[in-house]
């Protein structure tokens, strides 16, 4: 037997089902007429932003990436939340824009942005997180063709790393931000050229769990960032911390402890170096803020025995949910918290793999996972599904069809 990861506080049986918003799971899949289904409860991303904000000292701005989960009606949502929006391509900068947010609040990032994303930002007035010398020769003769006067902050790929991430993105070669001896020269040809200079944006990693490491690296990063301003002779408006903050997926992680990163950045905030004193800081989160917010529901379409092993095989999987499969073969892949949701509270007597409809031997939702009894019509449920889902996930492999994705716990549901 495995064990799955940690079922996120507050979640309860009503009626002896998984109860998500309040509202059982059998209820919501009625609601969209059929699983496989994913449901985002408003009410815990409300909860983790008043969590962060409350730790956060006064003035941090908090920025959502909707890379995360770019689901309309949750970023509509999201914009009476949060300060900020970072989107990474022209589709995503469509999504917030439809939204209703303003350009002010919206910034892009990404490595490989095409001419003509680079128009539609330089149109819409919002920020470029420049990611090299060559974008930024693109952004500024697009702008000079039209005559705007680009928004343009400096991302900077620092020589540290965010210790104990995810995913890594600084610290060594990579294709995302400037390496920080080249920063300064850039800030002052942008600035020179008239363009609107918005400051630095530095990322150095995802999906930490170490409160620790996250302070560390954040006093690294407002530290670097006054050294370049040094450096470049110029204060930065805007100085874009990154995140990082990562979200307890597996057995023995441990929830990040936020008002202890509070603490650390005010403590680094009121040390900072004269170079900052005008400057505005903010924070960039996409996991923490709606990734517990996320159910994946899925009906069992066919319990099955081979070689003494039961098969729960469920009519989804990793073409919507990739991570919880292990993200297309992981070396030791390991159960994220998994549910029988029409039975929660039901006695846990049977020991069981759950696959998905997908026909490969990737496609597993949960090893050898102790449950309760569960038979065909039984739904199950993923948790921790609400970041780099549906949209992290090869939705088009095998032809099978689109999962539904329902708001809940908004001040009215979406469907689509
Ligand atoms: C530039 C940038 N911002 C924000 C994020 C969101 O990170 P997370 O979802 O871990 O908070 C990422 C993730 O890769 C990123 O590359």
């Amino acid at each position: 037997m495995k064990a799955t990861g940690p079922i996120p506080a507050g979640f309860r049986a009503i009626d002896g089902e998984l109860a998500i918003g309040g509202v059982r799971a059998s209820e919501l899949v009625a609601r969209v007429g059929d699983t496989p289904l994913f449901v985002y409860d408003l009410g815990r991303v409300r909860a983790q932003v008043a969590r962060l904000r409350s730790a956060l000292p006064a003035g941090v701005a908090v920025h959502y990436a909707i890379k995360a989960n770019p689901f309309a009606p949750l970023v509509a949502a999201m914009a009476a939340l949060v300060d900020g929006f970072d989107v990474a391509s022209a589709g995503e900068l469509a999504i917030v824009q439809g939204a209703g947010v303003a350009a002010d609040r919206i910034s892009f990032a990404g490595p490989g942005k095409r001419d003509d994303e680079l128009a539609a930002a330089i149109a819409a007035g919002i920020t470029l997180n420049l990611e090299s010398e060559g974008e930024a020769d693109r952004a500024l003769r697009i702008a000079e063709r039209t005559g705007a006067t680009p928004r343009l902050a400096v991302r900077v790929n620092p020589a540290f790393e965010l210790r104990g991430s995810g995913m890594r993105m600084g610290g060594r070669a990579t294709p995302f931000g400037l390496d920080e001896d080249r920063v300064p020269a850039l800030v002052r040809r942008l600035i020179a050229t008239g363009a609107e200079w918005r400051g630095f944006h530095i990322f150095a990693g995802s999906q930490a769990l170490d409160a620790a490491a996250i302070v560390a690296t954040q006093a690294e990063s407002l530290a670097l960032a006054a050294r370049l301003a040094e450096t470049a002779g110029a204060s930065p408006p805007l100085v874009n911390l990154g995140g990082g903050f990562g979200i307890p997926y597996f057995a023995g992680d441990a929830p990040l402890d936020v008002e202890a990163i509070g603490a650390g950045l005010a403590d680094a905030l009121a040390r900072r170096a004269a170079a900052l004193a005008d400057a505005e800081f903010a924070i960039e989160l996409g996991r923490w803020l709606v990734g517990e917010a996320g159910v994946y529901l899925t009906r069992i379409i066919d319990r099955k025995e081979s070689q003494g092993r039961i098969f729960l095989i469920v009519d989804g999987g990793m073409h919507h949910q990739l991570a919880a499969s292990g993200n297309l073969g992981a070396a030791v892949r390991r159960n994220y918290p998994v549910a029988i949701a029409s039975r929660f509270d039901a006695f846990q007597e049977d020991v069981v793999n759950i696959v998905g409809c997908l026909c490969t031997p990737l496609d597993r939702l949960a090893d050898d996972v102790m449950l309760p009894r569960a038979e065909i019509g039984d739904l199950v449920a993923v948790l921790l599904a609400g970041a780099y889902g549906l949209t992290a996930s090869p939705s088009a492999f095998l032809g099978h069809r689109l999962p539904r994705e329902l708001l809940v716990n908004g001040l009215a549901e979406s469907i689509s």
